[in-house]
């Protein structure tokens, strides 16, 4: 036998017994999206390399080594499988003028590529749930993308997430208080780690992310971001926080929380989790009011975050919170040729009415068959045996819940209703 192909690491399958709570959720987002006025937008999964270049930023972890990056082989063209969606989504509304005059709510779902060491939660291919306001500038709409993540956490039954915000400042604000940093941060360049070294210069903020506790005094004594910010900063962050305190959602102000992507402006947040580890931050965005000009737009101020579903999954299992799998109504079980061809025609006839009918195939004892009923999770088995066949009936049993194990002959024709109504 020739060896198997194993799938990529870090890249999974979704198997049918966990595919319950990706569907359960996938229909909480889509009702609560829909409550907030979002609409649906869908991306292609490839792009050019230069939207994640320009958009991203040349100099974030995300560009520099974690991009699937490839040349098409007929063109030459530089293409990468999306390490996010912001970037494709503020392509697809430029490209398609979605952004001329009007304002817009958008959503959108599905896998984005990162080449990063997988671990638990954090993977090559995981999902997002992204949603993108474009054409607003005002603080509400920064604190009611907030207040919506507040709103899913409670649709979804969770418990315990905690918010982070923070200020970016405008491009000038942040310029004054890089040249600050640099300064500030050249007189510990001896003690610097690699990585420090190398971002000291091209990305400086990140410099203060650093895990390593050498460097952690450093890192909270350095000048802050929020020293540097101007009035109209000032006042942006202000109102987000009064509508916050309003909502009644608590949250930390966090200076030193900068993202990994370098879009950013004024706002920023983070939803977190103390219960899965170091992949801690379930939800973010943040504002980033220049990158639609930046990627060849009219200026649009926009605002935006994504959920990693993986890790929203990975808690709702945490929290021990259940999500109803997908069972049929029916399973129809049948013994004899007479009987086989009756089921067939019933199954349709139960379908039509509404019911989702799983029809027994492959023969076996009507003890097996009973078996794979009870293992499928179906409220109801229809049996159909030779003599329900001759006349024209079929035994209904109740398999689960009310009235387990009871069972009665009925006509063809009378079950979809004995059904709808049990
Ligand atoms: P991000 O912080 O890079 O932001 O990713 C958002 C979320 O995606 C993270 O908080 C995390 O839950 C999840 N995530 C990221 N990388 C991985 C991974 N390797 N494995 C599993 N989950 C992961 C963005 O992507 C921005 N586009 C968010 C945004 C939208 N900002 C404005 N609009």
């Amino acid at each position: 036998m020739a060896n198997t192909i194993q799938g990529i690491r870090g890249m999974n399958d979704v198997l049918p017994q966990d595919s319950a709570r990706w569907l359960h959720v996938e229909q909480v987002f889509r009702d609560w999206a829909a409550a907030y006025g979002y609409k649906n937008i869908r991306m292609p999964i490839v792009e050019p390399t230069g939207l994640f270049v320009r958009g991203v930023g040349e100099h974030t972890d995300i560009v520099e080594k974690e991009m699937y990056s490839f040349e098409d082989s007929l063109n030459g063209e530089k293409l990468t499988l999306r390490p996010e969606g912001t970037a494709g989504c503020v392509r697809a509304c430029i490209e398609h003028a979605l952004l001329y005059n009007q304002t817009q709510r958008l959503w959108y779902i599905g896998p984005m590529f990162r080449h990063e060491r997988p671990q638990k939660g954090r993977y090559r291919q995981f999902h997002q749930l992204g949603i993108e306001a474009f054409g607003f500038d005002g603080p509400d709409v920064d604190a009611e993308l907030i207040v919506m993540l507040a709103d899913l956490w409670q649709r979804l039954g969770l418990a315990g997430m905690q918010l982070e915000l923070n200020s970016l400042g405008n491009a000038d604000e942040r310029a004054a208080h890089r040249v600050a940093l640099i300064a500030y941060l050249e007189k510990f360049i001896d003690i610097l780690d690699e990585d420090g070294k190398r971002r000291l210069y091209t990305n400086p903020l990140r410099v203060l992310d650093t895990k390593n506790p050498a460097l952690q005094k450093m890192a909270e004594q350095a000048p802050k971001l929020s020293e540097f910010l101007g009035e109209e900063s000032r006042l942006h962050l202000a109102g987000v926080r009064a509508r916050l305190d309003a909502a009644g959602i608590s949250y930390t102000l966090n200076d030193r929380l900068v993202r990994g992507l370098d879009y950013y402006n004024r706002t920023v947040f983070e939803w977190t989790t103390t219960e899965l580890g170091a992949q801690a931050t379930v939800a973010a965005g943040g504002r980033y009011d220049g990158l639609v000009e930046q990627l060849g737009g009219k200026s649009c101020p926009a605002v935006g975050f994504a959920i990693g579903i993986e890790r929203l999954l990975l808690l709702l299992e945490a929290q021990g919170i259940a999500c109803a799998g997908e069972a049929a109504d029916v399973y129809l079980v049948h013994q004899g040729d007479e009987a086989a061809a009756l089921a067939f025609t019933t199954a349709i006839t139960l379908r039509k009415a509404g019911l989702a009918v799983v029809l027994h195939a492959g023969g076996g004892s009507f003890k097996s068959q009973f078996k794979k009923a009870d293992a499928s999770g179906a409220r109801f088995a229809v049996v159909i045996g030779e003599s329900e066949a001759l006349a024209g009936q079929a035994s209904l049993k109740t398999l689960t819940g009310e009235g387990q194990g009871e069972q009665r002959t009925l006509a063809i024709a009378d079950l979809a209703a004995a059904i709808a109504a049990g």
